[in-house]
């Protein structure tokens, strides 16, 4: 008996050590494809065109090494090309004014100094949001100069600058940081019968708000400047990869809970009808709208009306760029989950998308019409201004693309 006994503890010991135990797949929804390999400057955005052209942009002050180019075109699966030239990509006396007090970014209207973002419109044109504060090479950020904070279009067809509108010091601060950008052309929505165009100010200072531009006339204005949504939460701390992601501002100087101490609005995108407007600040898990009929208002009491309309459509993960289909369908990051979410406007429910180990910080995406969701992932919380404040990232950095379901495609407001 006593061996009897003996035998069937030990098969159950074995049976035990044999069972597997259930755990994370790692991996959920469309297979990711890689589509370009960043061997050499520190990539952000990505746009590409109806006949599958591939855009990026460098930002030189996340990356104050990214002064050869700031806007490139992908010309195969791991070369990229200054675009539209060189030249323009190269301003006279370089990015940074030194001859000022303490150094500012160079006023050049008609040079790219630190480009925030890529988008293409919905002619097919290409937009380049120059934020104009570039970071010294010790890592010290700077203050933009008038000129240097612009919205640049770019004919595809001729690879010639066709706008460029400038910012009043009014709109544009110093402190101001233009992110990212969002268009709509409908002739319908504004008299000039041009568009607008919506841009976020992620100010790591903190002066966040919703920057809108009428595309007919140039003229610029803001809305929901410092209203509690478009600021980071107070002492978020992201976890990417398995690491708490703490902020240092500079070389030497403190580390500070949420990302850039201040990051506020950044992520943004409209509804699929143009109507409504979505943004995330990257120190916090919130998604929020507003109707942007209340934007494009500008008499007086459209800054009350707008600020008493925001709707917070809670927490959806931490996500930096934002991206929207013909379905509607809200893509946005999820970085603590190595995914790509969807937010449903008609459910009102988030939902993953698309999970992969290789997902970290998702930086931009941009939706296709080849049905596709292109997006960038560049390890940002691995640079020197994030804690432990010595680089980790590791070349390359990678564009991949995830099919979008249901025939999903760009949504074109014209
Ligand atoms: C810039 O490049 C230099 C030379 O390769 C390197 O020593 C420095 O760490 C780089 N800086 C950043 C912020 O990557
Ligand atoms: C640099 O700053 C000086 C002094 O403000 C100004 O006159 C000059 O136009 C600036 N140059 C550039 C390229 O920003
Ligand atoms: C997607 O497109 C295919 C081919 O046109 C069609 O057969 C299918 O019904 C579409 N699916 C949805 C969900 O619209």
């Amino acid at each position: 008996m006593m061996y009897q006994g003996f035998l069937v503890l030990l098969f159950c010991a074995l049976s035990v050590l044999s069972q597997q135990i259930v755990s994370d797949p790692g991996v959920f929804g469309p297979s990711i494809e890689l589509v370009h390999l960043y061997n050499d400057e520190f990539p952000s955005g990505i746009a590409v065109s109806a006949s599958g052209r591939k855009f990026t942009n460098y930002p030189s002050n996340l990356d104050p090494n990214n002064t050869k180019y700031n806007v490139a075109e992908l010309t195969s699966y791991d070369t990229e090309m200054p675009y539209p030239n060189a030249e323009i990509n190269t301003p006279p006396g370089g990015q940074i004014n030194y001859t000022t007090g303490s150094p500012v970014g160079a006023n050049n209207q008609n040079y790219f100094i630190n480009v925030q973002s890529v988008v293409i419109d919905a002619m097919d044109r290409l937009w380049i949001l120059d934020a104009g504060r570039p970071s010294t090479l010790s890592g010290s950020g700077t203050l933009s100069s008038h000129g240097g904070v612009k919205l640049i279009g770019i004919d595809l067809s001729t690879n010639t600058v066709f706008t460029t509108i400038i910012f009043p010091a009014t709109v544009a601060y110093p402190d101001s940081n233009f992110n990212d950008v969002r268009f709509d052309l409908r002739p319908s929505i504004t008299a000039s019968g041009q568009g607008v165009a919506y841009i976020t100010d992620s100010s790591t200072e903190g002066r966040n708000g919703i920057v809108i531009v009428d595309l007919g006339t140039s003229l610029s204005w803001r809305h929901l400047d410092n209203a509690p949504q478009v600021h980071a939460e107070r002492q978020s701390v992201p976890f990417i990869w398995g690491e708490a992601v703490y902020s240092i501002a500079g070389y030497g100087l403190p580390i500070t809970r949420v990302l850039y101490g201040a990051d506020g609005a950044d992520g943004i995108t409209l509804s699929a009808d143009g109507e409504t407007l979505y943004w995330t600040a990257v120190g916090s898990r919130y998604l929020y709208s507003v109707p942007t009929a209340l934007l494009r208002d500008n008499s007086p009491t459209s800054e009350l009306l707008a600020q008493a309309s925001i709707v917070s459509h809670s927490v959806i993960g931490i996500s930096d760029g934002l991206e929207t289909d013909s379905n509607g369908l809200v893509y946005t990051g999820n970085f603590e989950q190595n995914a790509i979410n969807i937010f449903d406007p008609a459910s009102g429910m988030t939902r993953v998308f698309v999970r992969d180990p290789r997902i970290g910080w998702t930086d931009a995406m941009f939706i296709a019409t080849d049905g596709y969701v292109y997006f960038t992932e560049n390890q940002l919380w691995r640079t020197p201004s994030h804690f432990p404040g010595t680089e980790r990232r590791v070349r390359p950095f990678a564009l991949f693309r995830a099919k979008l379901p249901d025939n999903g495609t760009k949504v074109q407001l014209l």
